[in-house]
């Protein structure tokens, strides 16, 4: 007989209490209130209003409150291609080149799902966007992980976020005989890293020579402020071995529509889409089918540019804070996300910290201070590495700044009070 017909399975048994949960019931606990949250990467405010209307009218057709075909709704699997053609450098086929998947997290799944064995090992770098680990691990794949390095002087100077570094030997020394893919983020969260193209060859190359699948996530791909490279442009050979990741959520501020896509060969995208069918059949209709007519009218509507000036100007405004205070950050290349070094903040020694945060890195210390004192919650990097490696980024903090002009207004107001803890 079972023992414990509660225990659950070893894949969602985790121990360790999330970062999310940690933060979120900090931010309900704190004295200051209402609290200013910058910690999770949502939108602030609503999706452009041509976007939103075609959802509302989405809803009056019959045939967008049934199941969509499993591999999407043609008219967006049309408008993505058309979209993504010009920048690929060819034109994309929409029937088998393009798959539509619930976010781009369950397209991850979905390709992971697709293509790895028991025992394949996937490399990925730290730090990482936290659902690749467990959609990694379900299908019984190894995670392999390398550090993408902080500029020396990260404690002491802001500097292009680009500073970052991979060190290729540290990536050539992680392949093995059962390295079956890499998993790359351009623009990067949390870092705000846009990889070059030189960077992003030498690693396409390396897996060529190696015959890895890249699973490239560019779900920031229309917010960059530095020219933006996709790894599946760079050769017809690194194109054969790619999966491009998009998602609607992050391109028309809708993160809780869950629609998003994979583009690649065809030799790639029907396997994703045969994993995709078991896990989940289809994805939402009415929400798909407002996302095509936001691919469809976003040129016409000026809307990429607006896009990338608002998300920029709200980078910059917010950002002059850490210069008041003289604390050096990562100035982005593109995404929403700023890492700001705070090992110039001395927390006072006798402060109490719950023993769930006395116990993890310093910059769990920080995000509890600054939520419990400040009144603005972001969130500790380490969580997004290996314990290992986590103390790399343990006096940075992760800012999300998609966020209402007024919110992130009053966020600076309020990180101006960390200047009495501040030594230079
Ligand atoms: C790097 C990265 N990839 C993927 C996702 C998930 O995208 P979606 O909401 O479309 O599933 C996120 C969301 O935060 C992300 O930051």
């Amino acid at each position: 007989m079972r023992s414990d017909p509660f225990r659950p399975a070893q894949r969602v048994a985790g121990q360790r209490q999330d970062v999310w949960s940690i933060i979120n019931e900090a931010a309900a606990a704190s004295p200051v209130q209402p609290i200013v949250n910058m910690g999770q990467g949502f939108f602030g405010y609503n999706p452009p209003k041509f976007v939103t209307d075609a959802a509302k009218e989405a809803l009056d057709k019959v045939d967008c409150n049934q199941y969509s075909p499993t591999k999407g709704r043609p008219r967006l699997k049309r408008a993505i291609a058309n979209a993504y053609s010009p920048f690929f450098g060819r034109t994309l086929n929409p029937d088998t080149e393009v798959t539509i998947t619930t976010g781009a997290n369950e397209g991850m799944l979905s390709a992971f799902m697709a293509f790895l064995e028991p025992g394949d090992e996937v490399i990925v770098f730290e730090p990482f966007f936290d659902q690749y680990i467990s959609n990694i691990e379900m299908p019984g794949g190894r995670l392999v992980y390398v550090p993408i390095h902080p500029p020396a002087s990260g404690s002491t100077k802001t500097q292009s976020a680009g500073k970052w570094r991979i060190d290729m030997d540290e990536v050539k020394a992680r392949i093995s005989d059962k390295t079956r893919m890499i998993v790359l983020n351009s623009p990067h969260n949390p870092i705000g890293k846009v990889f070059s193209e030189h960077e992003l060859r030498e690693i396409g190359e390396l897996c060529v020579e190696h015959n890895i699948l890249i699973l490239s996530d560019e779900v920031y791909d229309r917010l960059y402020y530095t020219p933006f490279t996709r790894i599946a442009t760079l050769s017809p050979k690194i194109a054969d071995l790619t999966l491009t990741v998009g998602s609607g959520g992050k391109n028309f501020y809708a993160t809780g529509w869950r629609v998003g896509w994979l583009i690649g060969p065809e030799h790639l995208i029907k396997y994703v889409s045969a994993a995709h069918t078991r896990i989940c059949y289809s994805s939402v209709s009415p929400l798909q089918e407002a996302t095509a007519i936001g691919f469809e009218k976003a040129d016409e509507m000026g809307f990429w540019e607006e896009s990338v000036k608002e998300m920029k100007g709200k980078m910059d405004r917010f950002n002059r804070v850490w210069s008041e205070l003289g604390l050096p950050y990562s100035d982005p290349e593109g995404g929403y996300f700023v890492l700001v070094n705070m090992a110039k903040v001395k927390l006072p020694s006798d402060y109490k910290f719950p023993p769930h945060v006395a116990e993890r890195p310093r910059d769990f210390k920080l995000a509890w201070f600054l939520i419990m004192e400040i009144g603005v919650a972001a969130i500790p990097p380490t969580e997004f590495f290996t314990p290992g490696n986590a103390h790399i980024v343990e006096d940075y903090m992760r800012f999300a700044v998609c966020k209402d002009d007024s919110v992130l207004e009053t966020a600076k107001e309020r990180l101006r009070g960390l200047k009495q803890y501040i030594v230079q």
